[in-house]
């Protein structure tokens, strides 16, 4: 059967995309490149004639306008700063291209609308990469919450944690453009919520600025967030970049938790009751998910081999990915309903009529 051909804009986290040309298993390969300025990233080269020879890779161009002409591609993966997405998904769906798109999907609420509005439009398959969702551990959280063991839901937490001024270093768009971390940040506790309680009703947020001085000190990076669910969870999100990494061995800022009206799930840990009965254990982890041969990949990598495996399965069975544009819209519209009330000081409703 003939592959799929991707061409992938962006070449830091796009690197991962690469990976899927060493798997006999996909059907898709990567067949272009195209990346501005190619560099150095956690000292692997990224350079545009290092990674073609390293892949394969037949073609590289530093103008991604070069890839939506090329016939040979089926899908653009977008991998460039969150800025710059919307531009890159609007040309990709006009040249009758596919989309995998990074998290965020975009970073407003008007492109949130407009992305919808386009891949509708044009009839095509847009991807979210939500790493979260295709990480082992949370496969696994999100399986058993499945089973109903937890009972009807009540309250709920999700963070994301990163001391940014590392990845300042070497990705410096992050403070110059600025990078908007509710979006770009809480993307992934939003979402994560997301996908275990559905829509969101409203929104309560506070913001504060950063410890990093080359990050605008009068913008907002740090973040908690107040969620109310249409299901009628509630839920808080703890989303900081701009602090120094908690100390090792501490726990941590907080991770992922549901408490149900039968138990509560602490990450991989969980307790229910059940006819009297405790029960206490840890759901499989990221370690024991072996979806490729030997276990090679882990991480970022694993995540988006994933993704890329789901969004062949779209094309080819014409189904929606399961992290669509109406997906990555309701996600957008959470960060921009948390952005209103930072603004107004008060609970703003979402927009979900998407
Ligand atoms: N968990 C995840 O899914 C995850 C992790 C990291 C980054 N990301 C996302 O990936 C995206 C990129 O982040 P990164 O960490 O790879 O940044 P990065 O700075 O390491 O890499 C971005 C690359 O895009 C290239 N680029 C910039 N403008 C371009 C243009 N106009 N045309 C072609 N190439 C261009 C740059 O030269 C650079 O090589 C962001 O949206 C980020 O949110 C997602």
């Amino acid at each position: 059967m003939k592959k799929l051909g991707m061409g992938v804009i962006g070449l830091g986290m796009g690197r991962n995309m690469l990976y899927i040309n060493r798997e006999s298993s996909f059907q898709t390969e990567v067949r272009a490149l195209c990346d501005k300025d190619p560099a150095t990233r956690n000292g692997i080269s990224t350079t545009r004639e290092d990674v073609k020879e390293e892949f394969g890779i037949a073609y590289t161009t530093d103008n991604y306008k070069d890839l939506l002409k090329r016939d040979d591609l089926h899908i653009i993966g977008i991998f460039t700063p969150d800025h710059l997405h919307f531009e890159m998904i609007k040309d990709s769906l006009e040249a009758g291209k596919h989309v995998i798109v990074t998290k965020p999907m975009v970073v407003s609420l008007e492109e949130a609308k407009e992305t919808v509005r386009l891949v509708q439009k044009y009839d095509r398959k847009l991807l979210v990469g939500q790493t979260r969702r295709y990480e082992g551990n949370n496969v696994e959280a999100k399986k058993f919450y499945d089973t109903g063991k937890l009972g009807k839901p009540l309250l709920a937490q999700a963070a994301y944690v990163h001391d940014m001024r590392s990845v300042f270093d070497r990705s410096p768009w992050r403070f110059q453009h600025p990078k908007d971390f509710l979006y770009g940040g809480a993307c992934h506790p939003i979402d994560q919520l997301r996908w275990f309680f559905g829509d969101v009703d409203e929104v309560s947020a506070l913001g504060t600025t950063s410890c990093d001085p080359r990050y605008p000190h009068d913008k907002e990076i740090n973040f908690m967030l107040n969620l109310k669910f249409k299901n009628g969870v509630i839920a808080r999100v703890l989303n900081v970049q701009g602090i120094i990494h908690p100390p090792k061995g501490s726990g941590g800022l907080g991770g992922f938790a549901i408490c149900g009206e039968k138990g509560t799930l602490v990450g991989s840990y969980v307790r229910y009751e059940e006819d009297g009965v405790v029960h206490d254990f840890k759901l499989p982890g990221e370690e024991e998910m072996i979806d490729f041969d030997g276990k090679e990949y882990s991480g970022h990598t694993a995540s988006a081999l994933r993704y890329v495996r789901e969004m062949e399965a779209s094309i080819l069975n014409n189904t929606k990915p399961t992290i669509n544009e109406i997906e990555g819209a309701k996600c957008t519209a959470v960060s921009a309903a948390a952005w209103e009330s930072i603004r107004t000081g008060r609970a703003v409703k979402v927009f979900n009529e998407f």
